[in-house]
């Protein structure tokens, strides 16, 4: 747990969750950051209700005539609607506002950082950023529980959305520069935030208890806000990619900063928490200490996440000692423990390690070889774009999982016909998934052991070798 009075002192050793970190006077005080969870986005809220509004009118009007329904999203009718009413009008200038600390190369610099180290963010984002720091952050988790997304048959999906607008917002200069695709993307999740935040309040109208205001502050609020962010570009650089051995430059942490800043801006959120690196590490670390508590949901979300990769179709599939094996290493065993995380056996460590140098090992070569970095970058970007962004079932972004009193997402194991994907992957592979489950691995695990038995033997023949040369003299 962490270790710290709730108010330190400058100079003040803080240790949060095994990283500490000395608290300065440019940290966040609790009393500093308790108000802006009782803040949200309130332009995005006002120009929810006008399009509400606006859509019933025309749903009126196209059932007098006969014609067909007005579109559900409510970008295009945002969009198409702007002219007609001030606040939209505000709102519409507001996201295509480009704030002058903007500079679109820095922000082309960033998007090319998340390919060069994929693996590493993507693993990252999903033990770290997801399992323990979304699953011990109190406020956020209990928004989603109440929205049906975090149950076990749902997960890979809304993680899938999240990873499609990932890819959206960094896939190139032109994607968020205003109407771009992941501009577009991004006001649609703005107003998706708004649209789940408008429904928990009005429930709690009639049921008070349903969403305790007091406590975890207005849903999907300010401070939970910056919190994501946060999560989003301070972790890799200071809680994620260093446990992979990967430390990224002082260049590429400021680049990597200031484009989730502007995300940020487009999303909502106030941006001068990361108007600086060293201001962006503050905040991270502040929210580390003053937010970062498991909770009896925090264990339902870890759990559901682990049910759910756990049981992704071959070859997708990872061993859940693979996981928690993982999560222990990025996160600590203290945390872990706290999420109720099983503790693997030594070989899934190993895996893990191997996993880690294969990692690092890449990224040296992309280091050395300029031009293997481009092919890399290139690649990536063109298959994470046609497999996740271009997929059949891709996301615009609309309110799916609906919050309803007496709805509420628990620990679930996973069922077999739990997800089409699922089904599909398991009839299509069963001589794989059966030789894979021999060894209790999935495919990349297995590869993971391929490669660590050839160069342990390659290394120890090496040896050998040059043993017999040296004693041939
Ligand atoms: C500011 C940084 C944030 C980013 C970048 C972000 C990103 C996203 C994305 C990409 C989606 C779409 C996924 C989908 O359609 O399933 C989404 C949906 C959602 N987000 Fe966020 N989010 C942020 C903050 C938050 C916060 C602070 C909360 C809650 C406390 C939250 C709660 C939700 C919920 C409940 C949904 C799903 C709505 C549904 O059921 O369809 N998000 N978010």
């Amino acid at each position: 747990m962490a270790s710290f009075s709730s108010h330190p002192q400058p100079g003040d050793r803080v240790s949060s969750w095994g990283y500490s970190f000395i608290w300065t006077s440019d940290h966040l005080r609790k009393e500093e950051i308790e108000p802006l969870r009782q803040q949200y986005d309130t332009s995005a809220s006002l120009a929810l209700e006008r399009l509400q509004a606006i859509r019933a009118t025309l749903m009126e009007e196209s059932k007098l005539k006969g014609t067909s329904a007005p579109p559900n999203d409510l970008y295009v009718l945002l969009r198409d609607h702007r002219g007609d009413d001030e606040i939209l009008a505000q709102f519409w200038a507001e996201v295509n506002t480009v704030p002058d600390w903007v500079n679109w190369e820095q922000l082309a610099r960033a998007q090319r950082f998340f390919y060069r180290y994929a693996i590493a963010n993507i693993v990252g984002f999903a033990l770290q950023g997801f399992v323990a720091e979304n699953s011990a952050a109190p406020g956020v988790v209990e928004v989603l529980v109440r929205t049906g997304g975090f149950s076990t048959r749902m997960l890979l999906g809304r993680l899938l959305s999240t990873f499609q607008w990932l890819i959206q917002v960094t896939h190139g200069i032109d994607s968020i520069r205003p109407g771009g695709e992941g501009h577009i993307a991004s006001v649609r999740v703005r107003l998706l935030h708004a649209s789940v935040r408008q429904r928990i309040l009005q429930l709690c109208r009639t049921r008070p208890d349903y969403f305790d205001i007091e406590r975890f502050g207005v849903p999907v609020n300010t401070l939970d806000s910056i919190h994501s962010i946060a999560i989003f570009c301070c972790n890799p650089m200071w809680l994620q990619l260093p446990k992979f051995g990967i430390q990224p430059t002082p260049d590429e942490v400021e680049d990597y900063i200031a484009l989730f800043r502007y995300v940020g801006f487009v999303l909502g959120t106030p941006t001068s928490y990361f108007e600086s690196v060293e201001r962006a590490k503050c905040t991270m670390e502040s929210l580390l200490m003053h937010e970062l508590r498991t909770t009896e949901t925090s264990r339902t979300v870890a759990f559901n996440f682990v049910e759910c990769v756990t049981n992704l179709p071959t070859p997708f599939h990872i061993s859940k000692a693979f996981i928690e094996a993982g999560s222990r290493w990025i996160n600590g065993d203290e945390l872990c423990d706290e999420l109720e995380l099983g503790k693997p056996g030594l070989l899934a460590y190993l895996l893990f390690s191997s996993h880690c140098v294969l990692v690092v090992a890449v990224a040296w070569l992309q280091r050395l070889l300029p031009s293997l970095e481009e092919l890399l970058i290139t690649s990536l970007r063109k298959l994470m774009y046609g497999g996740v962004v271009q997929r059949k079932s891709r996301t615009r972004f609309e309110f799916k999982y609906i919050p309803r009193t007496g709805k509420r997402v628990g620990k679930e194991a996973y069922r077999v016909d739990d997800t089409a994907t699922a089904k599909g992957g398991r009839g299509s592979s069963q001589l794989w998934s059966t030789l894979f489950g021999i060894f209790g691995v999935g495919p990349y695990e297995m590869a993971l052991l391929f490669v660590f038995v050839v160069s342990g033997g390659a290394m120890l023949g090496g040896v050998l070798g040059v043993m017999q040369i040296v004693r041939g003299y």
